[in-house]
């Protein structure tokens, strides 16, 4: 029943899955071409080039990177380049995208994923050119920054769709469990989570909400209250005693001894971290025998490959991994999950003390 819910949550909010993935594919697809094209690439690739030429003409490092980028714009079925001979060119038959065609035909829902590539498109140019940003200079630089992008993104009701699904696939007595624990928040964005998971369990819950950047933490603590006020203006009272505390943190390298918590929840930030299984390991590390060990992570296949490539455009992401590394990950920090739902949601005990688990 659980996880017939949370499908269910997660179809209601996404509609049809496979369009919805085609038509993000499309908009993170534009800004990879966007990117090298503003550099002037399209351009020089009126001729055919070998790969070096292209490399010495702009200054670009010879990295995974950089091929990735060229050999997936040419490996598409309707692909703006062409491959050949040791040479890539540009394809006549195929004309480069334009944003505004793409936007009108993209519904609302999936618009603000504009946001998030257009704030990356920048450390795309700068990693083909080997010079990598890292998580927390990418995220507070610019204008708008990307934290305030973000801010935005992570109010589509997407997100928030995933977490409820996550707390949806848990058995009822593990949801009883939960009310008055000590839950860590791993990657807790600007704060809409945090907001979403207090209300669910009426405030009777410990939460530490923990963000790399800085001003995700800032965005996080300030819209706690008022998150509170628009979602539910009868919500219970926030007191010294049950609001989050919001900090600075890494998932790499946690400052809490062992088994600190009684849960620990992370959605969609383990693929934004340099080295996935040792979050993963980490994050367990800190929740105490018995606990419970709670998220979402999509991985590959299923998960988009323009996005992927966007993200990988700063040091420190490793970028999205696949669904048996995800499982055997968890294995070797001694939990079993068994994600459910294309978003990879989890619901694990770890072994230990307190028995209730899922198995
Ligand atoms: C896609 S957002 C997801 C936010 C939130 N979990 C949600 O689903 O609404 C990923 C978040 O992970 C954070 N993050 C990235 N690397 C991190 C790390 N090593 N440790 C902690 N947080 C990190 C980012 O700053 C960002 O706020």
């Amino acid at each position: 029943m659980g996880v017939l819910s949370a499908w269910w949550k997660i179809l209601r909010s996404v509609g049809n899955a496979r369009r919805t993935s085609h038509q993000a594919d499309q908009l993170f697809r534009f800004y990879l071409i966007r990117a090298p094209d503003e550099l002037g690439v399209c351009r020089y690739l009126q001729q055919p080039r070998t790969y070096g030429e292209i490399l010495a003409e702009f200054d670009l490092t010879d990295s995974i990177y950089t091929r990735e980028v060229l050999d997936r714009l040419a490996a598409e079925r309707r692909n703006v380049i062409v491959s050949s001979d040791g040479h890539y060119h540009l394809n006549p038959k195929v004309p480069l995208p334009k944003l505004d065609e793409l936007m009108a035909s993209t519904p609302k829902h999936i618009q603000p994923y504009v946001m998030l590539a257009e704030g990356l498109k920048d450390s795309i140019a700068d990693r083909l050119r080997g010079e990598r940003v890292g998580v927390t200079e990418l995220f507070e630089r610019g204008e708008v920054s990307l934290s305030d992008r973000f801010n935005t993104l992570l109010g589509t009701g997407i997100y928030s769709a995933v977490r409820a699904a996550v707390f949806a696939a848990l058995p009822r007595s593990d949801l009883q469990w939960l009310r008055g624990k000590q839950l860590l928040e791993v990657g807790c964005g600007s704060g809409l989570e945090t907001a979403e998971i207090w209300l669910l369990f009426h405030g009777d819950i410990h939460i530490t909400a923990i963000d790399r950047v800085p001003r995700m933490v800032e965005l996080a603590s300030a819209n706690f209250e008022p998150t509170l006020d628009r979602l539910d203006p009868d919500h219970p009272p926030v007191t010294r005693h049950n609001r989050p505390h919001f900090e600075q943190g890494n998932i790499l390298a946690l400052g809490y001894p062992d088994g600190t918590f009684d849960a620990v929840f992370s959605q969609f930030m383990l693929h934004w971290t340099s080295d996935p299984a040792r979050a993963i390991r980490e994050s367990v590390r800190v929740v105490r025998p018995g606990g419970l060990v709670l998220g979402a992570q999509s991985t590959k296949p299923i998960v988009n490959p323009y996005l992927d490539l966007v993200i990988r455009s700063q040091r420190d992401s490793h970028g999205f991994f696949w669904g048996e590394e995800y499982r055997r990950w968890y294995r070797d920090a001694g939990v079993t999950v068994r994600p459910v739902t294309p978003a990879g949601i989890i619901g694990a005990r770890k072994p230990g003390a307190e028995g209730n688990s899922h198995d």
